[in-house]
């Protein structure tokens, strides 16, 4: 029996798609890998708050390093956050780290973009957790940092190029490992940044570590993720955007 045009042309519309499927499958199961895939984590500052999140990235599989002016220090920190991480220099976490956590007092961020600015300026992303507190840095550097229009153009400034984002900024370290990955509603981590594939990055990598992050806005934002504003502590993810939407 003859077939009938329109179905004939439909058959072979179909057995062409099954065979773009079947041949862009193993391209999209790679894309999706590629996604999973762990990625090299560096802290610069392994104090309180940057061993804490480097412990959780670790956990999570990722190879870490966690850095400081005097890695010996940092032997049992890294022995502890287990098998993927490791203790290093500061030059050497930047060379190692595809993502950057920057946690150290905001005073040391200017040294460190004059020393590694280049290199930072070439990573994926960079998570900036640092506050510039002034019962710890000072007031001339909270003036500075308020006069540049807040911490995420202050940073911006002082590592120029850099893909930021700011995030886990008043979350305090203690709270980090029960609320990673917490029954029920997660904890939510407000995140600044302009550079959207730093920002997706960012939010997968946040999600991993079982917080849920919420984009609040550009750099510009990052004003308000610092202790003491509206946004800092432990916030559902409702309540951020909630809070978020009376800021400007
Ligand atoms: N603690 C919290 O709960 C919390 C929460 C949110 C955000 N933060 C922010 O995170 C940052 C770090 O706070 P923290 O409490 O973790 O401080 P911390 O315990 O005192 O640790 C600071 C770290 O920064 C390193 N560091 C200092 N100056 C440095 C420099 N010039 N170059 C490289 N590394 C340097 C220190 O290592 P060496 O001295 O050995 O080099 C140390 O590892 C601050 O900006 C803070 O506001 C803290």
């Amino acid at each position: 029996m003859a077939k009938h045009p329109s179905f004939e042309f439909d058959r072979r519309r179909l057995l062409g798609l099954a065979a773009g499927v079947a041949a862009v499958a193993p391209f999209a199961a790679f894309a999706q890998a590629a996604e999973d895939a762990p990625l090299k984590i560096a802290t610069i500052g392994s104090g309180r708050q940057g061993g804490a999140l480097g412990a959780l990235f670790a956990r999570q599989g990722h190879p870490v390093m966690f850095s400081s002016r005097h890695p010996e220090d940092l032997k049992d920190l890294a022995a502890s956050a287990g098998p993927t991480a490791q203790a290093g220099t500061v030059e050497q976490a930047v060379k190692f780290g595809d993502v950057v956590l920057l946690v150290v007092p905001y005073t040391a961020v200017e040294e460190i973009g004059k020393d590694y600015g280049q290199a930072l300026a070439a990573k994926r992303l960079v998570i900036d957790v640092s506050n510039p507190i002034a019962r710890r840095d000072g007031e001339a550097i909270v003036s500075w940092v308020a006069e540049q229009g807040g911490a995420g153009l202050a940073t911006a400034k002082l590592l120029p190029g850099a893909r930021l984002v700011r995030a886990f900024n008043a979350i305090n370290f203690r709270r980090l490992p029960e609320d990673s990955h917490r029954a029920g509603d997660p904890v939510g981590v407000p995140i600044a940044g302009d550079d959207p594939a730093a920002v997706a990055l960012a939010t997968r990598l946040i999600r991993e570590i079982g917080f849920e992050p919420v984009l609040v806005g550009g750099l510009a934002m990052g004003k308000y993720l610092v202790p003491g504003t509206p946004l800092a502590g432990e916030h559902t993810p409702a309540e951020i955007r909630r809070i978020a939407a009376t800021l400007k």
